[in-house]
């Protein structure tokens, strides 16, 4: 748990380090759960976007993109359910005056039987050798189990009960099984509350005659409301597709964990519009799609994996999560939501409009269902982040710190570096940046000595270096080192931009869905 959290706090220091991400009003003592993204953080952040935006919007001839404002009309929000069930379950510690989400509190004390279900497996695994087999052991070892079962009686009570409204048992559960504040040991606590996550606003000069707004919780509403717009302008034929990426807020109880839970954050949400009765066809279609474009990056399959909800949302008949292996543990990255005909009814209903597709193959008009995929883009970049942060003892004994993002989506693509700031070398290095800018975004270095510039290019995730030496003024030809193996190789520099371009473009890593 301890090496977990130093992990994690690396992360945080090196994101501000490094210019990736910055405490927003940082001068003012910053605001809870509110983060700017700096010089590198931006360009990451729009890499992801656009790696997103590629495989769902251009990949896709029957998906199409908007970008809906974020301000909504109120009713939007009765319509939608969110007025009156988006709501979170609160508790408070009335010893420490902390406030908490009660069903996190019960899913971080399953996290601690999952953490032990994990040593149990590493514990054979070393005992058995060769011959281990994970999924028997799983399945046989009466103590794996038995946690097993404790973990899954424990989240279908607690479903039940977020389900029936029944926050009495919510706080139950909570005492029986001897749930402490995390900060303080403490086990006196309030009565369960939902506590509405909308945050509210005004439009309008003046008191009496200003409307109260929301600002969205979650862009897909943007999506629902231009549903027939989009239908009727682009031709669309279902099954199709509406994609947007863009700001949402919650007003989060418990905002932590840097940009994992935040009270900003952006989504990438993409509404998949079908002919009832096939949703279900359409959402097995999704989950392997969506699971297919994370492996894409090559962070390991074993850090993704399925969570099925029990407890499902106002608004769907199926559910599921990607989860990725945070510094803190497997957690939400990802939602397949299965949304059936419910958005599109209510606002049917509020607004007194239809909002129906006609079939021409079954001669008939219906509202359709709808399959959504949602990604935090914040989460995302979490993941991407935390994952490529290494810390690598070399053969020679020395350490460096290496940001192994996927260089796809590295903010620089590589770094020019004069191995002297004389003898025409700057000048050489800076036409060679001069040339790879209209392609990539590059950055020259000239301070310090060259194996210091290689460390600080590592840190920055910059996924490769070229350097100009005395011999280029002869050859035209340059070192590239690569960040990740640290191998070096005499090129052309007519070469670059095709070298270049091999590793880093969308086309490449895309093929591997
Ligand atoms: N339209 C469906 C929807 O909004 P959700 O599960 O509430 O579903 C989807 O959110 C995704 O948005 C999550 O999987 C997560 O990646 C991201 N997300 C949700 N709340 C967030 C928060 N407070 N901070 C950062 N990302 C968040």
């Amino acid at each position: 748990m301890a090496k977990q959290e130093d992990q994690f706090k690396r992360v945080v220091s090196h994101a501000k380090e490094y210019g990736y991400i910055f405490q927003s009003s940082e001068i003012y003592d910053g605001l809870s759960a509110v983060y700017d993204y700096a010089q590198n953080g931006v360009e990451l952040k729009k890499n992801i976007r656009d790696y997103w935006w590629k495989a769902m919007v251009q990949m896709n001839d029957n998906i199409v993109g908007i970008d809906a404002a974020i301000l909504m009309h109120p009713t939007t929000w009765k319509a939608s359910g969110h007025v009156d069930a988006f709501n979170d379950p609160l508790i408070d510690n009335k010893d420490s005056k902390k406030r908490y989400r009660a069903d996190v509190l019960i899913e971080d004390y399953c996290a601690k039987i999952e953490n032990k279900i994990e040593k149990e497996v590493t514990k054979a695994a070393k005992r058995f050798g060769d011959a281990f087999n994970k999924e028997e052991f799983i399945t046989t070892n009466p103590r794996v189990v038995g946690y097993y079962e404790k973990i899954n009686t424990i989240l279908s009570r607690m479903g039940k009960s977020l389900e029936n409204e029944d926050l009495a048992d919510v706080k139950a559960l909570i005492e029986e099984l001897g749930i402490a504040d995390p900060l303080t040991g403490s086990k006196n606590w309030t009565d369960v509350k939902q506590f509405n996550l909308m945050f509210g606003t005004k439009l309008g000069a003046s008191a009496e005659n200003a409307m109260d707004l929301y600002l969205r919780p979650e862009t897909a509403q943007g999506i629902f409301v231009n549903f027939l717009n989009v239908q009727k302008t682009g031709r669309m034929k279902i099954p199709f597709g509406i994609a947007q990426t863009g700001k949402a807020f919650r007003n989060e109880i418990v905002a932590r964990q840097f940009i994992f839970r935040m009270r900003e954050f952006e989504q990438m949400e993409m509404q998949f519009f079908v002919k009832p009765g096939s949703q279900k066809k359409w959402y097995e279609q999704w989950k392997k799609n969506r699971m297919k474009w994370h492996l894409s990056l090559g962070m390991g399959a074993g850090n993704y994996r399925f969570h099925d909800h029990e407890k499902l949302a106002h608004y769907a008949d199926a559910a599921s999560d990607i989860e990725f292996k945070f510094p803190f543990g497997f957690k939400e990255l990802e939602g397949i939501h299965s949304r059936t005909d419910f958005d599109l009814k209510a606002h049917e209903t509020f607004s007194g409009k239809k909002l129906q597709y006609f079939d021409h193959e079954e001669n008939k008009n219906y509202v359709p269902y709808v399959v959504e995929t949602s990604i935090g883009l914040d989460r995302m970049f979490l993941a991407v982040f935390s994952h490529s942060l290494k810390e690598e003892t070399l053969e020679n004994g020395s350490t460096r710190t290496v940001l192994k993002l996927p260089s796809v989506l590295a903010p620089t693509k590589a770094a020019i570096l004069p191995l002297v700031k004389k003898d025409g070398l700057p000048e050489v290095a800076k036409k060679i940046v001069a040339d790879l800018k209209w392609d990539f975004n590059v950055a020259y270095d000239e301070k310090d000595a060259v194996g210091r510039r290689y460390r600080r290019q590592d840190a920055n995730g910059t996924p490769f270096c070229i350097t100009v030496d005395h011999d280029t003024l002869n050859d035209q030809k340059v070192t590239i080192r690569h960040r990740d193996t640290m191998e070096q190789q005499r090129v052309a520099i007519t070469d670059l931009k095709d070298i270049i371009t091999k590793e880093v473009s969308m086309k490449s890593w895309l093929q591997k869905m």
